[in-house]
């Protein structure tokens, strides 16, 4: 797999003054603004070279905004490459464009395509499904910014997102396979293809950049930070919630032959908390005391319902703590598979929720 994140071309040595300081807003010569004929050629020159070292399941992505990305695609059908979609990467937290003349710029587009017409790229729907909540992953990526964490080492000027590339990479590889970045600025390929067990090779003109991707690439020799790094990559502020509740055995048992997961409402004085996220949740991870894991898909995302114990007996159950229950409604047909060894053990109790992040559950490889 290829990712390239090539220049723009979009600097135009654009200084403002903010705040009493001087803001520059230019990448740096090697984004320079160039005439159109001269973006075509660079783009044809180096969409050729991967082209050439690509191999035939192999797919690209390219990075891109309106200054470049139609240059971009032309060159790549041009080439014989089959566009297979255009991604709009949507930024939640996109600063504010300057101008008040036209709207706010809050998207890049990134192109995947494959080497050609006729061969068959690799593509794994069904991780993208489960990031995605069960449902099929559309072409538009809700993704934040590159944020503090991942500058640890130092800033490069168009660092992208290492949650863009734990997406792109797998989507589009398996574990062992080979990446290649031909702009690799600060390396978040490499880093994102090293935390998951593929391999990598970048290009990149600058020293200075070369010299922060090796410091990245350090930084995760370190088991501790690597783990930490990897935890927060797979993270999406958007991700679907798993609710995990703990129950004995036979009560499980019940739960899964009826659909029916229930836990305690509120404390003794019987108020109810609703987390943040709630209405993302749209699983239930069922287990007896951190052991046999179940993971069941609800039969509505975010819903759930206040039962009275009578109404819980009438389904057969003997509650026993209080009088209100939430209950959720799950598709006992809708088993999950789990990709990770889970660790749910800490906290057992069978009426305080907890609500968890789908990702730190399915399997990544
Ligand atoms: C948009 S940045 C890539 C940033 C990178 N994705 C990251 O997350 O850090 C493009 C990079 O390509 C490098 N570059 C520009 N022209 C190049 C060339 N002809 N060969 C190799 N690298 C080049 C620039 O120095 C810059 O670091």
């Amino acid at each position: 797999m290829i990712f390239a994140d090539p220049p723009y071309f979009l600097s135009k040595g654009f200084t403002m003054r903010s705040k009493g300081r001087v803001k520059c807003f230019d990448k740096g010569e090697w984004d320079r603004e160039r005439p159109l004929s001269e973006i075509n050629d660079f783009n044809k020159k180096w969409l050729l070279l991967c082209r050439e070292r690509l191999k035939d399941n192999g797919s690209i992505w390219v990075s891109g905004t309106y200054h470049n990305i139609y240059s971009v695609a032309n060159c790549m059908v041009e080439l014989g490459y089959k566009i297979l979609n255009i991604i709009v990467w949507n930024k939640p937290d996109a600063p504010l464009t300057l101008s008040n003349y036209h709207f706010n710029f809050s998207a890049e587009y990134i192109i995947w395509a494959r080497k050609s017409k006729d061969k068959r790229h690799y593509f794994n729907n069904e991780i993208m499904t489960y990031i995605n909540g069960g449902k099929r992953m559309s072409d538009v990526w809700n993704i934040p910014t590159t944020g503090l964490w991942e500058k640890s080492c130092g800033k490069h000027p168009t660092q992208k997102p290492l949650r863009l590339l734990y997406r792109i990479i797998l989507a589009s590889t398996k574990e062992g396979d080979l990446i290649l970045d031909p702009f690799a600025g600060s390396c978040t390929t490499g880093i994102a293809a090293n935390l998951l067990g593929r391999k990598f090779i970048g290009y990149e003109q600058s020293e200075e950049f070369l010299k922060l991707g090796v410091a990245r690439r350090n930084e995760i020799e370190d088991a501790a930070k690597a783990s930490k790094i990897l935890r927060k990559m797979s993270e999406n502020p958007n991700d679907v919630m798993v609710m995990i509740n703990h129950a004995r055995k036979e009560l499980k048992n019940k739960m899964i032959e009826t659909g029916i997961c229930y836990l305690r409402a509120g404390d003794s004085k019987g108020s109810l908390c609703v987390t943040p996220g709630f209405e993302r949740m749209q699983y239930v991870l069922l287990h007896t005391a951190g052991e046999d894991v179940k993971m069941f898909r609800l039969k509505t995302k975010g819903h759930f319902q206040i039962w009275t114990k009578k109404t819980l007996e009438q389904y057969g159950f003997q509650p026993e703590h209080a009088t209100y229950y939430v209950v959720l409604l799950f598709d006992k047909n809708k088993e999950i598979p789990l990709g990770k060894s889970i660790n749910v053990k800490e906290r057992i109790n069978t009426y305080r929720a907890r609500i968890r992040p789908l990702s730190d559950f399915v399997g990544i490889k």
